[in-house]
């Protein structure tokens, strides 16, 4: 059941950490960064603290509108792009009506998604960001997936490990129902990637030989690299979160 208040306050408490693990957010960002072009009108839906935003700003002839729902992640990404002229902040809360001028050429939702913990409340925000969108628009969505969850964990299990549960104000995305209704949307699926070979050396191997686990450490560093990820091509299998990009296609069906 969504509390919209609960998340509210949890991610307007100074002290939440939006992401500890910093190997894995810009791998995040680089990913979601390969597919936004030049000179292009970005919509960072969710922006939280405004890491990626800064990225996506750095792009050529980018402007960038970045949009949250809570004034402490909302402060914390000024603080973070003060200066950049082609950036501009907005406050909004998705779940209510709003119009930030449509028009974009990418609409970028971060492990946003996720944090509307019902798939009604998912499609309505899904339907939203799509009307967002330029007549060739993308959406990039890049968020948690319950099937790399499931299979992270039957490895842990197979390894004797507890396994690693989805948070209390997260409902991460279930594929057989994002793809036929991204369809019945009118979008085509043009793209998808993950974070496979990061989540499973870092989440189901390196456990098993330190129980200390730092996150800033070279074998994270290493597991992070594109070579690993080259070699063992394992895109999104195993990985908690995962990139989809969708197009604008046609009108949607009735
Ligand atoms: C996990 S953070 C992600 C932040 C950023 N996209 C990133 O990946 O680093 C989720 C963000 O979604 C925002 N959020 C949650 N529900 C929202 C809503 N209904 N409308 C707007 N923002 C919302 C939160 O305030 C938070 O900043």
């Amino acid at each position: 059941m969504h509390n919209r208040q609960a998340v509210l306050d949890y991610w307007n408490d100074p002290n939440v950490e939006s992401m500890y693990d910093k190997y894995l957010i810009d791998a995040e960002i680089n990913l979601i960064r390969r597919r936004l072009l030049p000179d292009s009108k970005i919509l960072d839906a969710g922006c939280g603290e405004g890491e990626g935003s800064v990225v996506y700003a750095g792009i050529k002839g980018a402007s960038i509108v970045a949009a949250d729902f809570s004034d402490t992640r909302l402060a914390k990404a000024k603080e973070r792009l003060a200066g950049l002229n082609n950036v501009s902040f907005q406050k909004v809360d998705f779940l209510d009506p709003w119009n930030l001028g449509g028009g974009f050429d990418a609409v970028v939702s971060q492990r946003f998604l996720i944090n509307l913990m019902e798939w009604p409340l998912q499609q309505k925000v899904l339907a939203g960001l799509i009307q967002a969108l330029s007549p060739s628009g993308r959406l990039i969505l890049l968020e948690g997936h319950q099937k790399g969850v499931d299979e992270l964990n039957a490895y842990r299990q197979a390894s004797e490990l507890e396994p690693i549960p989805v948070k209390w104000h997260n409902l991460f995305l279930d594929e057989d129902k994002l793809l036929p209704f991204m369809r019945e949307l009118g979008c085509d699926q043009v793209d998808e990637d993950g974070l496979g070979a990061y989540f499973l050396l870092t989440r189901g191997v390196r456990p098993q030989l330190a129980t200390e686990l730092n996150w800033d450490c070279d074998f994270n560093r290493r597991a992070a690299s594109p070579e690993v990820s080259d070699v063992l091509q394992l895109k999104a299998k195993f990985s908690r979160l995962k990139l989809w990009v969708f197009q604008k296609a046609r009108a949607p069906s009735k």
